[in-house]
């Protein structure tokens, strides 16, 4: 019933909400429109930024929402770092699919919770049509898994299902501390969501083994294998082998066949960690790098990095769902929903850490449908094309000298060259070098890089999960990166 007495100053009517809306979708398309154009950040300090956001108190009264949205876009508009721009190269950041935007628009108008069926009918079925459309993308022969927030949560996630399923006790009631100590494996180069992952699953971070790695970043299985065994013969209980699919550094895909035989052999958990790089197993040209990855009893996947969905969303997939719910249900008598029966509605917050969750799927599941397995696989193409292209062209100047290249990351250093690089003291010199090489590129919104470190060696790193970047672009950033390197040089030159 209509309650026109009631004071409810949040909700907009249907008329304004249109109003806002359209002047929003206006002035984002103006946006888009203007982003090759843009500096990739402003460079302000932290200081700079406070100010523009105000110091003001918690407002007491409210304002005209068409004002404050007016402001609003302005502020963000005007002192973002924008990961969507043709020069943004940095970390493992996507620029961000447009309908994914309005996808996001659209689920958060109709607010499904995706905690359960009965508050999310079609969101959830969604969400089960995108992860078994990964899965298929990827050539996993599972349909399972779920959406999370990124890749740390998504390899959190698989985690904690591989030591429920692996220790040897039931390490939900009674803890890590039941029994022997628990070990997994996982190469040098793995990112750090793994020493998050022993700490607060209460195995603690000596649990790792950091197995070492060959000259191209990649785990080596021997190492691997001596290792589990060592701990066998010390009355440690290994349960799971990590194997990276497009490490964040360099991007190597670690020998993921070999390891899952391992994996077999040693009765471990096998997961991957193909939060970047594992779309690039739809590609026929990469396809035999990853083929290994079928082995996996879960993968880590992002689409908000190489499906180009705007931030948030990671994705798990496994072998067995039940390993899932196993991990991760319980049944609260104000949660009355049952899930076991075969055709029963799915109830996601039985099987991951998440009980409210977002419609994160449609965005996902709109980009699949507007430029299908085929537009994908062309931009993943295009990106790894790109990043050899740097290289080679990097390779080629000479005061530079590449590194790594792998899947679409490049990394490579500035050499000026009146340096002598077989001096040893020329070697701390260089890193100090390019790491103030890369401080004045993002300071000043030219290009934005980030950086690698390999055997102590500080590198430049481009990372292209961009498709609005070009080949022109690429082609120039050489000199561009060149001119602030002999900039720099001199600098610290005269301040010697
Ligand atoms: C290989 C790998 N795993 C996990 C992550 C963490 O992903 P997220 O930042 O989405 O949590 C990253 C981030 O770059 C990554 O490269």
């Amino acid at each position: 019933m209509n309650q026109p007495d009631r004071n409810a100053p949040l909700d907009l009517p249907p008329d304004a909400f249109r109003a806002l809306g359209h002047q929003l979708v206006d002035d984002l398309a103006d946006f888009l429109a203007s982003l090759p154009s843009r500096s990739v950040t402003t460079g302000e300090t932290p200081a700079e930024v406070r100010a523009a956001v105000g110091d003001s108190a918690l407002p007491q009264d409210g304002m005209d929402p068409a004002a404050l949205l007016a402001e609003a876009t302005q502020l963000v508009l005007d002192h973002s770092t924008f990961n969507g721009h043709p020069d943004f190269l940095a970390f493992i950041t996507s620029s961000a699919a447009p309908i994914g935007a309005l996808g996001d628009l659209l689920a958060s108008s109709v607010n499904p919770n995706l905690g359960g069926w009965p508050l999310s009918p079609v969101a959830t079925e969604i969400e089960r049509q995108t992860v078994r459309w990964i899965a298929e993308f990827l050539g996993y022969p599972s349909p399972h898994g779920l959406l999370v927030s990124g890749g740390n949560m998504a390899n959190l996630v698989a985690f904690w299902a591989a030591r429920r399923a692996k220790a040897p006790w039931d390490i939900r009631s009674s803890g890590a501390a039941a029994g022997p100590r628990l070990t997994v494996y996982l190469s040098q180069e793995t990112h750090t969501w793994v020493q998050k992952a022993a700490d607060l699953s209460g195995m603690g971070t000596e649990a790792i083994r950091w197995i070492p790695t060959d000259d191209r970043q990649r785990m080596i299985p021997s190492a691997l294998d001596e290792a589990i065994a060592r701990d066998r013969a010390d009355g440690l209980h290994p349960i799971l082998v990590v194997g990276t699919a497009g490490t964040v550094s360099t991007g190597a895909v670690d020998p993921l066949a070999d390891i899952g035989a391992l994996c077999r052999r040693h009765d471990l958990w096998f997961h991957v960690d193909g939060a970047y790089g594992a779309p690039a197993a739809a590609l026929p040209e990469c396809a035999g790098e990853f083929s290994g990855m079928t082995q996996a009893d879960s993968i880590a996947i992002d689409p908000h990095k190489w499906f180009y969905a705007p931030l948030q969303a990671g994705c798990v997939l496994v072998k067995d769902m039940a390993h899932l719910r196993d991990t991760f249900s319980y049944h609260p008598p104000y949660y009355p929903f049952v899930d076991e029966a075969a055709d029963a509605p799915l109830m996601y917050y039985e099987y991951g850490l998440e009980n409210s969750r977002a419609f994160r799927a449609l965005k996902v599941w709109l980009a699949f449908r507007q430029v299908g397995r085929d537009g994908f696989v062309t931009m993943i193409r295009d990106d790894i094309a790109m990043a050899r292209r740097l290289f080679d062209r990097i390779t080629e100047h000479p005061e530079f000298e590449g590194a790594t290249q792998d899947l679409s990351i490049a990394t490579f250093r500035y050499v000026p060259s009146d340096v002598d690089v077989a001096d040893p003291a020329t070697r701390k010199y260089l890193n100090t070098l390019n790491a103030s090489i890369l401080d004045r590129l993002q300071e000043s919104g030219t290009v934005y890089l980030s950086n690698a470190v390999i055997d102590e060696v500080y590198l430049l790193r481009a990372c292209v999960v961009n498709f609005r970047t070009s080949a022109e672009r690429i082609d120039v950033l050489p000199q561009r990166i060149a001119a602030v390197g002999r900039e720099v040089h001199q600098d610290l030159r005269h301040s010697d």
